[in-house]
């Protein structure tokens, strides 16, 4: 595997294996890699010739009191995690690589942006885009791929990429969770045993709301009520959102005919976790 930090290195790199014909697949992560992350690395390595990951915790996406200074960084681990999937190229750059001194300028998707987390992270998905559309045009790849854990994630790139033309098909892969249903996520490092547990509500809320569902609710307030009842369960954690959604344009709906993406966030101590089920209404 090759590693490269700095912009011209890696565009070079990239340039040179798409120049042997090859399809690159490109995963763009924080680190603290799990599961969710190699499970994208090898739907990656499954429709491509070569991947590219980038390992990047970036600044412009977390808010002025958020975890950026202790958001978790086992390099040497992530490096050898990826050697073992067989990944070619990873990217680490330096903060000032990617954002040298008086870099003002940002993509915004606007609307989207404001919606789920956008609402309680002012920002967040600016930081998101931007970094992501700057990562798309370094290593100019074929295909992304992105998890379905951060939905609206996935829907605000989709978008970017259609209204600004770029030549990336977008490839969004299932949630993988833990044996008990937590979704992965690096945060989880930061529960102790007793949030461990706790923050199982989000994904026993959802599942409420798709066996209700599945009993045949179609009225949203009725199914978010249900959700949220769940979540009264359980005081320790405080929920920060529990939405139905059109999973394209991040609009509340009232009832479900066809997909509806179920969006829940909370706080289990200082830690803001999110989950996600699509009903298909
Ligand atoms: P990060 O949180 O490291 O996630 C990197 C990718 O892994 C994202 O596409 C995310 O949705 C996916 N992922 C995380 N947990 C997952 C899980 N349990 N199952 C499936 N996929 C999972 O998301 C980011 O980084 C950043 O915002 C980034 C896109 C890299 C831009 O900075």
């Amino acid at each position: 595997m090759k590693l490269c930090s700095t912009v011209a290195a890696m565009r070079a790199a990239c340039r040179a294996v798409r120049g042997q014909g090859k399809r690159l697949g490109f995963v763009p992560t924080m680190g603290a890699l799990h599961e969710g992350h190699l499970s994208l690395v090898r739907a990656a390595k499954a429709r491509c010739d070569a991947v590219a990951v980038s390992i990047f915790v970036n600044p412009t996406q977390f808010g002025p009191k958020e975890d950026l200074a202790k958001y978790p960084r086992p390099f040497e681990r992530d490096h050898e995690l990826l050697e073992q999937e067989g990944v070619e190229l990873l990217f680490a750059p330096p903060v000032e690589e990617m954002y040298p001194a008086g870099a003002v300028t940002y993509v915004t998707v606007e609307g989207l942006s404001e919606k789920l987390c956008g609402r309680s992270r002012p920002g967040h998905f600016r930081g998101v885009t931007t970094v992501v559309a700057k990562l798309f045009h370094i290593i100019e790849p074929d295909a992304a791929f992105f998890g379905q854990k951060d939905a609206a994630q996935a829907t605000i790139i989709r978008r970017m990429v259609r209204d600004l033309n770029l030549p990336v098909e977008i490839v969004v892969c299932p949630i993988v969770r833990e044996p008990d249903g937590l979704a992965m996520s690096s945060r989880n490092a930061y529960l102790d045993a007793q949030q461990r547990k706790s923050a199982l509500v989000l994904s026993r809320s959802l599942k409420e709301v798709q066996n209700l569902f599945d009993r045949g609710e179609r009225k949203a307030s009725r199914l978010i009520e249900a959700g949220k009842q769940v979540f009264a369960q359980e005081p320790s954690v405080r929920l920060d959102y529990f939405e139905i959604v059109d999973p394209d344009t991040l609009e509340a709906i009232s009832e479900v005919h066809g997909p509806a993406l179920v969006a829940v966030a909370g706080f289990v101590g200082n830690t803001r976790l999110i989950d996600n089920i699509v009903l298909q209404g």
